[in-house]
This record gives C-alpha cells, structure tokens and sequence, in this order.
C-alpha cells in the first residue's frame, strides 16, 4: 500500500513537473519561424498558474498580418491545445491530416487565410481516430481539393464557406452531431440529398452554388431548422406556405425551379421553368400573411383559421352524413335484395358491365352526383399508368378504362372532397382504389409528376402508400392500394357492435377479407382503438418529420388493413388542392379524431367544445363511449388519451403539442 502511495506520488509530481516546464513557448516560436510580422510575446500564458512555462491552452492570432507557411509538425506535440484562432490573416500552405487528430483541440478557426489543398484524415478503423474538434471554420480560404468528413464525429459547428470545392464534402453521414453547416458560395454543383442525414441541423446555409435536388425531401428535416438559405442553385420543389413563412423570401431566391404551393391558383408560371423564384413574386396572400402580426391582425388570423376550422369539421360532417345516408339506402336495398349482392368494399371482383369503348378520344365520364370530368386524349393508350412498385407493367389509360367498367358507377366507391374514388382489379390481380384529382386540372405535365415521385418517396408502415399515377390530358389519376376493410369513419360509426352471432349481421354485406369478423370482436376494445392512434400519430410525426402535412385529416382518411393497422391516405395533396396548413392544423385533427376514436361519436364542432369542456371538470369519463368495455385501470388509461385530444384541440395553435410529444403522451398511456 504505502509502495503503491509512493509511486503514486512520484508520478503526480512528474507530471507536475512535466506540465508546469512545457516547452509549448518554444515549440511555438519554431512553429512560426517562417511567419513574417510574428511576435512570441503576442502569446500570452494562463495567469493562474505557479509555473514558469505552463502549456498553452489557446493562441488566438487573428488579425495580426501574419503571412508565410507554418511549420505544423511542431504543433503536433503541443498536447494542451484547446482552442486556435488564426483567423483575418494571409497564411498559406495547407493543413496535414493527422492535425485534426489532436485530442485536446475543440475549436479551429482558419477563416479569411490562403489555405489551400484537402481537409480531413482516412480514418483507420470505425472505433479509432477520430477528431475531438466541435467547431470548425474553414471560411474564406483557397480550398479546392476533397474534404472527408468522416472522422470529425464531434463536429457541432462547421464552416466551409468562400472556398472552390466544386463537388460535396464526403462523410456528412457520420457527422450526426452537426447544427450549424454553412457552404455557402463554394461552387458545388453536386446533389444535395447527402445532406439530408444531418438530424441536428438547425442552421443551414447552402447558398449561391449550383446544387441540384428537390426541396424539401432531399433535405435535412425541416422542423428542426431555425435558418435556411437556398438562394441561388438549381434546385427544384414545392416550397408549402409554412415553410415560406418560416424562413423568408430570401432563403428561396434564385434557389431554381421552386413552386409556391398555397395559392389558389396554382397555375403561376407554370410554363416558364426557368423563371426562378425572384421573378415569380409569390401569390399576394404570403406578402400579406408576411407583414409583422399586429394584434388585431393577430386575432384576425385566429378567427380565420377557426373559420376553417368549422369549415372543414362542417365538410367532413356533410360527408360523414351523405356516406351515412348512402350506406343506409344501400342497406336497405340490400336487405331487398339479398340474392343480387352488392359488396363494393368487399374483395371480389367488381362487377364489369359490358361497355362500348370509343374509338378516339376525348373520354367524357360522369358520376353518381352529375359530376362528370374529361380525359382529353385522342388514343387511350397514349397516356401510361406508370406503377411505383411494378415499374415494368405496361399499362394505359385504357386499362384503367376496362378495369373500371368506363370508370362506371358500379366501380365508383366514394365522391371525396378532391374528385371521385373508384375500385378496380388491375391485370395481375392488383386490386386498387383510383382517385381523379379534380382540383389538381391547372396543374402541367412536369410538376404533377415531380409531385407524384416525391409523394411515393414518403414511405412509411402508416402511410398508405401511391401505387401510381396517371395523367391523362388534364386529369390527373392517382393510384392506391386497395384496403378491402375500408376507413375508420365507416368501422367506427357504421358497422354494427355486436356479436357476430347475432342473426342477420353474420356472413352480411360486411364480411371482411378472409371472412375474418376480426371488427366484431374488436370494435369494442379499447386497445385496438388505442392502437390505432398510436398509428395514425406515429404516421403523422413521419409526415411532419418529413416536411410536409396533412391537411386534411378525418376518420374517412384513414383506413384499415386486415390486422386493424392504420394506414393515413390523400397525404401531400393538399399542396397543390387547397390552401396549406401548417402542422398545427394536423395536430387539431389529430385532436378531433383521438376524440372520435373515444366518445364513439362524429367530431363535431359542438362535440369537440363538449368533450373538451367535459374533460376540463374532470369528468372525462362521462363522455366515454358506452360500447367500450368499461373496468378497472382501462377507464383510467381511456380518460388519459381524451386528455391528449384536449391538448390536441388547444384553441391557439401554438398552445398545441407537436405530433411527435403527442406520440410520446399515447404511448405513454399503454406500452
Ligand atoms: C514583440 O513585441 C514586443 C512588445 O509587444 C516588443 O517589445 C518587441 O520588440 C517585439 N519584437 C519584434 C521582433 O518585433
Ligand atoms: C500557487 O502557489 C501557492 C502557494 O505556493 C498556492 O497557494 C496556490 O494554490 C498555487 N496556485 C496554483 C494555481 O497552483
Ligand atoms: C482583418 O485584419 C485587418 C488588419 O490586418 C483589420 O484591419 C480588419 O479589421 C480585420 N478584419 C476583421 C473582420 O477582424
Ligand atoms: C502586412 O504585412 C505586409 C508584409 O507582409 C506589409 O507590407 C504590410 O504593410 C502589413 N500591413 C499592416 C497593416 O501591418
Ligand atoms: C515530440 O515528442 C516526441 C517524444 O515526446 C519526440 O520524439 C519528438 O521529437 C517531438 N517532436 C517535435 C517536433 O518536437
Ligand atoms: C478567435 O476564435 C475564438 C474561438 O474560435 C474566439 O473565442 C475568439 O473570439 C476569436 N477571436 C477573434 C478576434 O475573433
Ligand atoms: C473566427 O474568427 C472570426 C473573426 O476573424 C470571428 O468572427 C469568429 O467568431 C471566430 N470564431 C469562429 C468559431 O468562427
Ligand atoms: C467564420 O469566420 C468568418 C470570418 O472570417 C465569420 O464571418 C463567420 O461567422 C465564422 N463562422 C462561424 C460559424 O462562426
Ligand atoms: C473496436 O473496439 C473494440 C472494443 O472497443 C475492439 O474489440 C475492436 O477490435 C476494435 N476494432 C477495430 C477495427 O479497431
Ligand atoms: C461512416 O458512415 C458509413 C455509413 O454511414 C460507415 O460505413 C463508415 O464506416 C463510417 N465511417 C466512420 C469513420 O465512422
Ligand atoms: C445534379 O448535378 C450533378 C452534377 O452536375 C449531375 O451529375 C446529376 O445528374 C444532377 N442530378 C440531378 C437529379 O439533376
Ligand atoms: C430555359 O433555359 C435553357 C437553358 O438553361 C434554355 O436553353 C432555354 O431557352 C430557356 N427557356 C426559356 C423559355 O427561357
């Protein structure tokens, strides 16, 4: 013991020793030799230390009219390095590899040099040598060769801006801790997706390059960003309300070929592809939205956005009561008529009716409301589907004609907000559901495919995904999967409760894929109903992740698979149909259905204001719906979730949760 002391001492002393006669001064000088206008005595020790030459810990030499190359070996042994500033001065040469592997050094400030050649090391191994430096400013220097940054795991800060490095820095993926990224004007025409890794990102400065790909999903995520730049490049995209708003005009001009979504007449220079963003003066309503939120504007806003608020629980309702209505008449019918069955949901295959096809176009279709919409192409066969997921079937427009019976009423499955939805078995036995985009007319040839391709890129287990598109003429066709068990709105407020044994309910119109009665027994169960919100939540927080929003956001939105998974459909339309909304408008939703999902009952606006009032006294349970099987801990577990559509429902938008907390509070609730 007193041996192991002993030792222990004499080697504390020893480092002592070596700490306190550090030979940083010397090393410095010669380190410097070749530098013209250096003075040693510009290096100042730390004060605070009983020592003769303490090691040096920062040397900040900007601005000193320093010109010439260092020697930077002599650094290499200067193990006490934290911080360097040699920024504003005309020093030259570049910057050996194994430099950034100094362990001590955290901060680096070359800006405003000559330095020229490559930035980086070839990292070893994955475990090993990797830099310990956090911020890093590069800016304003004679860089034109590579810049690996792989091994700089620790960066925070990273400024490369002012530098000729033509193509992308390597290695953002293993810099997940960076924040701040500025490459601003270094004549990078490369793609931006390596970008699109960087999850820390709040600061983002990509300005005056030539760099190619579309905003915003080859980005980095966009809700966590507090500054953007993208002016002048080539990039190309829909650049929504929200994120115009956010990050000013200035961040979008001359960024290239930018769509401002939001305006209700989508159509402005959609012929001119090369009219940047700086010509295409955005609609009037951004300039307006834009002036400084005065107080009575303030409350102006609140008021409109309450009004389409109503709006939409208004339109949603009518087409809750018209679905409701129909599915009555159909009932009725149906018990009429139980030998002609009619089951358009169910998996079979729709009924083809015999029909003439016209030999030329153009194709006139009309609808079960009067409504009719027109494929204005000569041959049908000239317009393709092109299918995301099987790319190599060669299918027309005159598929879709066949498969649809003339895209028939027999086939028409709904009349939704954006156009009718039809059904059809497609060659190859693809059942899916196919929508006209009605409001999307306006839209050009290019625009609504780059759209198409960013909505099939977004791809997540709750999103129900684009299975193809189709343009033919003005219309444009999108196609989805085909979910045999229909939407929440019908599973919810529809289907019959009760036991499946029950007379006339079994084997009725409503059997599901497989025969299976899986909503009977379910329907009544709070976790499948909780389940399906942690669903459509975990869909939303990808979407929002995403950069985009929904809009949107009903119980007829969102449909079922086979096992009760959610699945969020008419994702990302809402860009280019309507006005945009931010996230906050989603969260509302979100609010509304979490309550619809509870109470059993229509998310009405009266209902909401009930439901939250009824919450508010701490009586949530008195709005409970009565068919969920009541008991012990669930009842508790069902008021927490009404509770989470109360946050959700916040009057002021900027009082509601992120969809991303919200997911949190759900599971939370029940894990
Ligand atoms: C370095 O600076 C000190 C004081 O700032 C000055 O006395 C000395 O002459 C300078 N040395 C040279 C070589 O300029
Ligand atoms: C310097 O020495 C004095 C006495 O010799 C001691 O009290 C003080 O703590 C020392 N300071 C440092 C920073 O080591
Ligand atoms: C850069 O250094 C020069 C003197 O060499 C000085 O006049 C100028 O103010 C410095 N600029 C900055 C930004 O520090
Ligand atoms: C900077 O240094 C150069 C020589 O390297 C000299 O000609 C010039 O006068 C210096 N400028 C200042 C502001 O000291
Ligand atoms: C750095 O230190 C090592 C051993 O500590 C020594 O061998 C080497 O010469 C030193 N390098 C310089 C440039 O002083
Ligand atoms: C030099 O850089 C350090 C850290 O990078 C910073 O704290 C310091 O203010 C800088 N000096 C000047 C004059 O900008
Ligand atoms: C680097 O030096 C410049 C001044 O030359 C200063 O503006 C900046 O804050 C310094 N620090 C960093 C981290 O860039
Ligand atoms: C890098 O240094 C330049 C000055 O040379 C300064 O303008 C810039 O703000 C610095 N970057 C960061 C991230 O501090
Ligand atoms: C990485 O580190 C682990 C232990 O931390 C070690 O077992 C392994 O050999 C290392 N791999 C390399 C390639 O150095
Ligand atoms: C960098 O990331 C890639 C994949 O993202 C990985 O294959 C590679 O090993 C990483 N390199 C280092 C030095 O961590
Ligand atoms: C982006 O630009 C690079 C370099 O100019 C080019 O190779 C690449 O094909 C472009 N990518 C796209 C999607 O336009
Ligand atoms: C668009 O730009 C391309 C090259 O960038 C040019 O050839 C073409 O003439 C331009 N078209 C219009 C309408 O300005």
């Amino acid at each position: 013991m007193e041996i192991l002391c002993r030792i222990l001492l004499v080697f504390s002393l020893i480092v002592l020793v070596e700490s306190c006669n550090s030979h940083d001064q010397e090393l410095l000088s010669k380190a410097f030799s070749s530098i013209s206008a250096f003075n040693i005595s510009w290096v100042n020790p730390p004060r605070d230390s009983n020592c003769s030459n303490p090691p040096i810990t920062s040397l900040d030499l900007s601005s000193r009219n320093l010109s010439g190359i260092i020697s930077w070996k002599f650094l290499r042994n200067m193990s006490h390095l934290q911080t360097i500033n040699l920024s504003n001065n005309s020093l030259q040469g570049s910057v050996p590899g194994w430099f950034w592997l100094i362990q001590s050094l955290t901060e680096v400030n070359l800006s405003n040099n000559q330095f020229g050649g490559s930035i980086g090391f070839e990292p070893l191994s994955r475990n090993g040598s990797s830099s310990s430096l956090k911020v890093l400013n590069l800016s304003t220097n004679r860089l034109t060769n590579s810049v690996k940054l792989s091994g700089f795991r620790n960066l925070v800060v990273l400024d490369l801006s002012h530098n000729d490095f033509n193509t992308l820095p390597s290695g953002f993926s293993n810099i997940s801790k960076l924040e701040h990224l500025d490459i601003s004007s270094c004549k990078i025409s490369s793609n931006v997706k390596p970008i699109s890794s960087l999850y820390s990102l709040k600061y983002l400065d990509l300005s005056n390059n030539s760099m190619n790909g579309t905003f915003p999903s080859d980005f980095p995520p966009l809700g966590s960003l507090k500054f953007l730049n993208v002016s002048s490049n080539r990039f190309t995209g829909f650049v929504g309300f929200d994120k115009y708003q956010k990050f000013g005009k200035s961040a979008f001009i001359h960024g290239g070929n930018f769509i401002f979504n939001s305006s209700k007449t989508p159509n402005i220079s959609h012929h001119h592809p090369n009219i940047t963003t700086h010509n295409k003066s955005p609609p009037h309503k951004f300039v307006q939205k834009h002036k400084p939120v005065t107080e009575n504007n303030h409350r102006r806003k609140t008021k409109s956005k309450h009004v389409h608020n109503v709006l939409v629980l208004v339109l949603s309702s009518s087409f809750a009561f018209l679905f409701i209505s129909t599915s009555i008449c159909v009932f009725c019918i149906y018990r009429r008529k139980r030998t002609q069955r009619k089951k358009k949901w169910a998996i079979s295959k729709p009924v083809q009716l015999p029909f003439k096809m016209d030999k030329s176009g153009p194709f006139s279709f009309e609808t079960e409301s009067g409504a009719s919409w027109v494929a204005d192409i000569k041959e049908p066969t000239s317009a393709s589907v092109i299918m995301s997921s099987k790319p190599l079937m060669n299918l027309t427009f005159k598929d879709l004609i066949a498969a649809t019976s003339h895209f028939g009423k027999e086939s028409l499955l709904a009349e939704g907000r954006c156009g009718p939805l039809y059904r059809a078995v497609l060659p190859g036995d693809i059942h899916v559901a196919i929508k006209v985009l009605e409001n999307a007319r306006d839209v050009d040839h290019d625009e609504a495919v780059s759209m198409f391709e960013d909505l099939s890129r977004l791809q997540h287990p709750n999103l129900l995904p684009l299975s193809g598109y189709c343009i033919a003429g003005k219309e444009k066709l999108i196609l989805y999967e085909f979910m045999a068990n229909g939407d929440l709105n019908r599973w919810l407020h529809e289907l019959p409760t009760g036991d499946p044994d029950v007379e006339d309910w079994s084997g009725d119109t409503w059997e599901l894929q497989n025969g299976s009665h899986l909503s009977f027994t379910e329907k009544t169960n709070f976790l499948t109903r909780h389940r399906i919100a942690v669903g459509v939540a975990r869909g939303l927080a990808y979407l929002h992740q995403m950069g985009s929003t929904h809009g949107h956001l009903v119980a007829t939105n969102i449909l079922l698979t086979d096992t009760m998974e959610p699945r969020i459909s008419d994702f990302g339309l809402r860009n280019i149909l309507d006005e945009n909304v931010g996230p906050e408008f989603d969260v509302f939703c979100f609010g509304v259905l979490l309550m619809e999902l509870l109470t059993g009952k229509q998310g009405t606006e009266e209902r909401v204001k009930w439901v939250r009032r009824v919450v508010r006294e701490g009586s949530g349970v008195d709005a409970l719906d009565s068919r969920l099987t009541l008991g012990g801990d669930s009842v508790n577990e069902m008021v927490e979730c009404l509770r989470v559509g109360y946050l959700c429902t916040a009057e002021s938008s900027e009082k509601r949760p992120s969809m991303q907390q919200v997911l949190g509070l759900l599971k939370d609730v029940h894990r």
